[in-house]
């Protein structure tokens, strides 16, 4: 069985004491591709947010590689092994892409080859200001960045913001190789459903902060209408 990168059991968190999302229990195991779907304001990103201990944790359990990150810091949780790149990309616009992904990296020199083979569009904007980069390029950074630092457990949230869907359709799957080839377990929050789908071996649906659905990938494909039932309120399935 593949090691759990990632268990989340009955988690509450939101902002000031209120619960943006609850009792949300959810898993990622190594190399699995697990997607975090839902409408506008279902939690998506405070579950996220969550994970990475930026968001507080009012109630419930998350453990990483098998341990709890309760009064773990953010960078701590980092350490840990969970790279997130967040909705706004969290890109340094005034240096380069060597140096973004030189402060990202863990170790002293940054396996820029590595990233080079999975992303070659960067290579001749490699001392180029991010600043200057196109929103797609940009997104392609930021993923590089994430993965200079190693990650056991990687968290992207709405990766497609602003892209398009060529763009995305040639992200996606950058996505799946990085959790085949790496063993990394990868948790994506996705507007592209039916994109984030071609690539996830499952799935959760978020509903007002509930989890409303889960899922495996393969049943989700050929049942499509098992979400739209599950956006819109439908009979929950678990
Ligand atoms: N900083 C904040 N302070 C207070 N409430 C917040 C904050 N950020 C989000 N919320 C609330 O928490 C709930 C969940 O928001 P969240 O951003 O996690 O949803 P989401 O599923 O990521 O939505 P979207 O698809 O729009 O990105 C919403 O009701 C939102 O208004
Ligand atoms: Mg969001």
């Amino acid at each position: 069985m593949s090691p759990r990168l990632l268990d989340v059991r009955g988690l509450s968190a939101g902002y000031r004491g209120i619960p943006a999302v609850r009792d949300v229990d959810l898993v990622v195991d190594a190399g699995e591709v697990v997607a975090l779907l839902g409408p506008n304001g279902a939690g998506k990103t405070t579950t996220l947010l969550a994970v990475s201990g930026l968001v507080d944790r009012l109630a419930g359990e998350i453990a990483v590689c098998g341990r709890s990150t309760a009064g773990m810091r953010p960078a701590a949780i980092a350490r840990a092994g969970v790279a997130h790149v967040p909705e706004d990309r969290g890109l340094f616009a005034r240096l380069t892409v060597r140096e973004n992904l030189r402060v990202a990296a863990r170790r002293s020199r940054p396996p820029i080859e590595l990233v080079l083979d999975y992303f070659p569009e960067l290579a001749p904007l490699i001392d180029r200001r991010v600043g200057l980069l196109s929103c797609g390029e940009q997104q392609l950074l930021a993923i590089a960045r994430a993965l200079v630092a190693d990650p056991k457990l990687l968290l992207v949230d709405e990766m497609s913001l602003g892209l398009s869907p060529v763009l995305v359709e040639r992200l996606l799957p950058l996505v799946r190789r990085v959790a085949d080839e790496t063993g990394a377990g990868v948790l994506v929050v996705e507007q592209h459903v039916d994109l984030a789908l071609s690539i996830a071996d499952r799935a959760y649906v978020l509903r007002h902060g509930e989890v409303a659905l889960h899922e495996r990938g393969e049943v989700l494909r050929a049942n499509p209408q098992l979400l739209a039932d599950s956006y819109l309120g439908g009979p929950r399935a678990d």
